[in-house]
């Protein structure tokens, strides 16, 4: 099989297959999170038994290699923010050389699963602030583009540094991972104070996290909340980890819960003209960012 220069290195076919899966895991007739036990193994089962062998192997990689070092190494090369320098359009056309070539029905994947969590936010009212954050949420997916294995870019994120949660999706595989064997980093908190808040916690490595401090200068809490938390399903779909968790976590992983269903599911919506939407968000994006941020 030949490697397209541009695609993302890992099991997935491309990043989407991540985000497809999440569908799976978490159908939309089902809504919120059930608190009923018995619903709730009955929906692991049949998830698990429908996932995709690359989807699982994506998983058993993420959870074997996401180490508390790795994070820290990580944090120490992307967070000088000294890779790239992005505007809107230059960011969202960087981001489409993510471009699948196996998808024939969406030739713009990136930009069109941003632009339809951005129109259905902004179809319902919500705050300008809110319309961009879903414009802007995933642009953390650039970190494939700087070479970045899929695993560490998507998939769910969780705590590193403490006791993994079994609330995390393919939670055995944490059993390979050479922090399962550091006693110090399997107790409830781990390295972290009990009730020290998820900003003192070191998460997985991935878009989320990166995004987040590419814009926290730029947005309001509630909009960071949703950037840096979307995938860490853990919590705001399973309530894991509370013993981490401060009064402002529990007030505005709320607003977390909120944005979800605009990412997860909007995929199917009318596709949006990208001509026709661009100034309005250009207009947007200057109201709040520089002309162009700094990756
Ligand atoms: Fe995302
Ligand atoms: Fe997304």
């Amino acid at each position: 099989m030949s490697q397209d220069p541009n695609s993302t290195s890992g099991p997935l076919h491309d990043l989407e297959q991540w985000e497809d899966d999440l569908r799976n895991r978490y159908p939309e007739e089902i809504g919120q999170w059930t608190s009923d036990s018995t619903k709730q193994a009955d929906q692991f089962r049949d998830y698990a038994a429908t996932v995709k062998p690359e989807v699982r192997e994506f998983y058993r990689l993420n959870h074997r290699l996401q180490t508390l070092d790795f994070v820290r190494q990580k944090r120490r090369e992307y967070l000088t923010l000294d890779k790239r320098k992005m505007g809107l359009w230059d960011g969202l056309e960087f981001l489409n050389t993510l471009i699948d070539d196996s998808d024939p029905d969406t030739s713009l994947p990136q930009i069109e699963h941003l632009l339809q969590t951005a129109e259905a936010i902004r179809r319902d009212g919500h705050p300008r602030w809110f319309v961009l954050t879903g414009l802007i949420h995933d642009f953390g997916k650039v970190l494939c583009l700087f070479g970045e294995p899929q695993w560490a870019v998507v998939g769910d994120t969780f705590p590193v540094g403490c006791r993994y949660s079994d609330k995390v999706v393919f939670s055995e595989f944490f059993a390979v991972n050479p922090d399962a064997e550091v006693a110090e980093y399997q107790t409830e908190c781990g390295i972290y104070r009990p009730g020290c808040g998820l900003d003192e916690v070191l998460m997985s490595w991935g878009h989320d996290e990166y995004m987040y401090h590419v814009v926290k200068h730029y947005l309001p809490l509630e909009a960071l909340y949703m950037i840096r938390y979307h995938s860490f399903y853990a919590a705001h779909r399973e309530s894991a980890y509370q013993q981490l968790w401060n009064d402002q976590d529990r007030h505005y992983l709320r607003f977390v819960q909120q944005f979800n269903p605009y990412d997860l599911y909007t995929k199917a919506a009318v596709r949006p003209n990208v001509q026709e939407l661009r100034s309005y968000y250009e207009d947007l994006w200057t109201e709040f960012f520089p002309d162009q941020l700094a990756f």
